[in-house]
């Protein structure tokens, strides 16, 4: 069974010095573009339905998608709840299969997001499902999201040690400078900061916002601990982008032949990011 808890591919990519990527889908568009994508680089991939591609598909019809998938890929993969940040849908993801699940208490107190992440690694680690932690605010727009500059705040290293050790997570997601979306300048990650969340915490470090961050700056942040680089925005971008494009060139009056060409357009994006993450050729060493 090729879907795997994320802990195992994050582990994996921790040890061998690459990062697992973890790209937004919405449907079986997008769905099978990522998995034939890393199918064809024999790469690791992590799934992503945030809270509103749940509002939008339903838990059912992702689950669905994973399991259909999880008969015929040929490589390793992981079903993960972005951005969870509705308890409701943390339990769902749990009932229906998902196998990793981030708890984002972020907008919340030091304590009030230790406790609600400790009860999501509770309940989550009793049916093997790794757990992603947030700790500092990232900008920007994630679906329904929004974080404004003045609200976000950068990860406190010195809040690591304590925050990790007291949830329980598998995973931390730090705030060092990316943001969700498109970006109007060049982002400028804080990479002492991240050197120093490093030596707090051995847990796997995950990078959000990974659409649009200059190739040397995510290999650069690879280098420093970062194992799972998040995409969203570039995926969506590629899929309405090509559509449009092709909607202008010609009529069609077959949704298929449309979106077959939207399909190609994100295998290209996700085929990409999988050979930035260093993780073309990997699935082959991991047990599954
Ligand atoms: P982007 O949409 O900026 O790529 O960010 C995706 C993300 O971090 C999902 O959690």
């Amino acid at each position: 069974m090729p879907l795997v808890s994320a802990k195992v591919l994050l582990e994996h990519a921790q040890a061998n010095g690459y990062a697992v990527p973890a790209f937004n889908c919405h449907d079986l568009v997008d769905f099978q573009a990522i998995i034939a994508a890393a199918e064809t680089e024999g790469a690791p991939v992590i799934i992503m339905a945030s809270e509103s591609t749940i509002d939008f598909a339903g838990f059912s019809y992702i689950e669905g998608l994973a399991y259909a998938g999880a008969k015929e890929a040929k490589i390793p993969f992981a079903l993960h709840l972005d951005h969870g940040r509705d308890l409701d849908n943390v339990v769902k993801s749990v009932q229906h299969g998902f196998t990793s699940v981030m708890f984002d208490g972020s907008n919340l107190s030091f304590e009030e997001n230790i406790r609600l992440t400790a009860w999501v690694a509770d309940i989550a680690h009793r049916v093997g499902m790794s757990v992603e932690g947030e700790l500092g605010q990232i900008p920007g727009t994630e679906d329904d999201i929004t974080v404004s500059e003045q609200e976000a705040g950068m990860t406190d290293p010195d809040l690591v040690a304590d925050f990790v050790e007291r949830t329980g997570v598998d995973a931390l997601a730090v705030a060092i400078g990316t943001a969700h979306g498109l970006y109007k300048g060049e982002p400028k990650l804080d990479f002492p900061r991240l050197t120093a969340i490093r030596k707090a915490t051995s847990v796997p470090l995950v990078l959000h916002g990974g659409t649009g961050v200059p190739d040397d700056t995510v290999r650069r942040a690879i280098e420093l601990g970062i194992c799972k680089l998040n995409v969203g925005t570039e995926l969506r971008v590629a899929y309405t982008s090509s559509v449009s494009r092709a909607l202008v060139d010609r009529e069609f009056r077959d949704p298929r032949p449309l979106l077959s060409i939207a399909r190609t357009a994100i295998a290209g994006v996700v085929q990409d990011k999988i050979r930035l993450c260093g993780a073309s050729g990997r699935a082959k060493a991991i047990s599954w």
